[in-house]
């Protein structure tokens, strides 16, 4: 029986086309799911689309096309976006769907039942474009006397009758549920914002509208249609089938949903409230990454700056695009896209590293070696000590990956990409081709034998490229996981005529 293991992106709203900022989640997530499967885990990983609410309707509106239609069409532009990025979601669920539609009202009759769930009335300020309301305390205070919601977005004052989920009874099992689950939210700076917010003092939370249509129905009060969140949330639980029984239950709770920062707090938060209000199990762990900024600015639909990952694949590539991404910030932090340092650190980090340095050994292997992999012969300390790092990585990225330290991951794969270009220089297996030639044979084994590792790690990361690089290793298919690291290559195997995997960019 395999350890299985959920993730999950944030579902998308539909309000837009997609972006990098999206593309970013959907990759860091495949990148997670890609290593937990390398590593022999039963993996479960979502995606999907968020296609209710009234920032949906607005824009369907403005479109001039009925929300059905409307939502249709963009779902499945995110949708083609995931499968050009490769992304190895095994579910792609939308919120417009019947299956999700009976299970929000599952988890709210649950809830109500439960007596959790009361109707009032609200009032409040209110901004559309975050789908959320925001205390007084809040808001920002424009110089021109506009009061504006902490994200920039433009607030409305509300008023409506709404159901209510009794939010501030939680406060303290919250608490106590963090406490015992230290990992629960990462990275530590949401952590603290998220206490600090709660120790403010927690409001019930308005879990209807009635001011439009476009939602999924409140059971027996057609009047209210359920508020965004709750219906969006609750697609972690309907992609499982949620309330039946079914054979996918066996993946909750979710080891991990990845978020972008600012919608943390309803994962870490409102999420975990809601589930303990139905009895349901807490997921594991909520991580939140970054912003990506363009030029200093936020890259969103509606401040209009954004970055097109498709124009990018096609310039540069898919699996350039996936590496800078992960490789340029700290996940978890936010970074600025500029197409200069994106061919800076294509330049000097695939295609001069890691480039040459499978350009080097596999041209001498099959130059003097006939093609073939060497046996591998007598090694010494040195040999030993320096290879025993290279073994090493596997263990520190499940440790890293385990903590969503992606770039961090990427940084111990490329100490050794440096240590082999080293290693390399250092042995000169050209110059022992005259003197040694059994010494030769040696060391460019521990060479291939590095970049087997190499190639098996990256893999999540780089799949096109690091397939073709272990064809050139002459590593075969079924050879490919992470536990097959433990058998070495048998001499004697034919490798191909190499051929450059990564191209040199010039700035245009
Ligand atoms: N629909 C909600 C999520 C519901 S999940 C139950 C939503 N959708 S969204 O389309 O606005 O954004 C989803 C995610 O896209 C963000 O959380 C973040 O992960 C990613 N990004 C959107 N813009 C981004 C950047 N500029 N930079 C990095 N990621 C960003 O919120």
């Amino acid at each position: 029986m395999k350890p299985h293991y959920m993730i999950t992106t944030p579902i998308y709203y539909v309000n837009g086309s997609p972006h990098l900022g999206h593309a970013y989640t959907s990759i860091a997530a495949d990148i997670i799911a890609r290593f937990k499967r390398l590593d022999g885990y039963d993996v479960f990983f979502l995606t999907g689309t968020d296609e209710h609410g009234q920032k949906v309707e607005q824009a369907a509106q403005s479109n001039d096309q009925t929300p059905q239609d409307f939502t249709k069409e963009i779902s499945h532009q995110f949708r083609s976006m995931a499968d050009r990025l490769q992304i190895t979601y095994n579910d792609f669920i939308r919120t417009t769907e019947e299956r999700h539609i009976k299970s929000c009202q599952a988890l709210w009759n649950k809830i109500a039942q439960a007596g959790h769930i009361y109707l009032g009335s609200y009032e409040g300020w209110y901004s559309v474009r975050d789908e959320c309301y925001y205390g007084e305390d809040e808001l920002i205070n424009t110089s021109d006397g506009r009061k504006l919601a902490p994200s920039g977005a433009e607030v409305k004052w509300l008023k409506e009758p709404s159901y209510f989920f009794d939010l501030s009874q939680w406060q303290d099992k919250l608490l106590e549920f963090y406490n015992q689950h230290p990992n629960f939210v990462g990275p530590e700076s949401r952590k603290n914002e998220l206490l600090n917010f709660i120790k403010s003092g927690l409001r019930d939370l308005s879990i209807s509208r009635t001011s439009f249509k476009w939602g999924i129905p409140v059971p027996n009060d057609d009047n209210h249609v359920m508020y965004v969140w709750f219906d969006a949330l609750t697609n972690y639980i309907s992609a499982l089938n949620y309330p039946d029984n079914t054979e996918l239950w066996r993946f909750w709770p979710a080891d991990l949903h990845l978020v972008g920062k600012e919608i943390s707090r309803f994962h870490a938060l409102y999420w975990p409230a809601f589930l303990m209000a139905a009895d349901i199990e807490i997921p594991k762990r909520i991580y939140s990454h970054g912003w990506w900024t363009v030029e200093g600015e936020k890259m969103s639909k509606s401040v209009g700056n954004v970055i097109d990952p498709l124009a990018l694949i096609d310039e540069f590539g898919l699996d350039p695009l996936r590496f800078f991404l992960i490789r340029e910030v700290p996940f978890g932090g936010d970074g600025d896209f500029s197409r200069r340092s994106l061919i800076n650190r294509l330049n000097s980090e695939l295609c001069n590293d890691l480039g040459n340095l499978t350009q080097r050994t596999l041209a001498q292997v099959n130059r003097n070696c006939n093609g073939l992999i060497p046996e591998i012969g007598m090694r010494n300390e040195n040999d030993m000590d320096f290879l025993s790092q290279a073994y090493l990585l596997p263990e520190r990225l499940r440790e890293q990956l385990d903590r969503q330290a992606l770039n961090e991951s990427l940084d111990s794969v490329w100490k050794i990409i440096r240590a082999s270009n080293s290693y390399i220089d250092q042995q000169a297996p050209w110059a022992l081709k005259k003197t040694d030639l059994r010494r030769m044979e040696v060391v460019l084994r521990v060479l291939i034998d590095t970049l087997r590792v190499i190639a098996t790690c990256l893999q999540p990361f780089m799949p096109e490229s690091m397939g073709k690089l272990l064809n050139q290793l002459g590593v075969k298919a079924e050879e490919r996981q992470l536990k097959d690291l433990a058998h070495p290559l048998p001499s004697g195997r034919n490798l191909p005529v190499p051929v450059g995997i990564f191209p040199r960019f010039v700035e245009k």
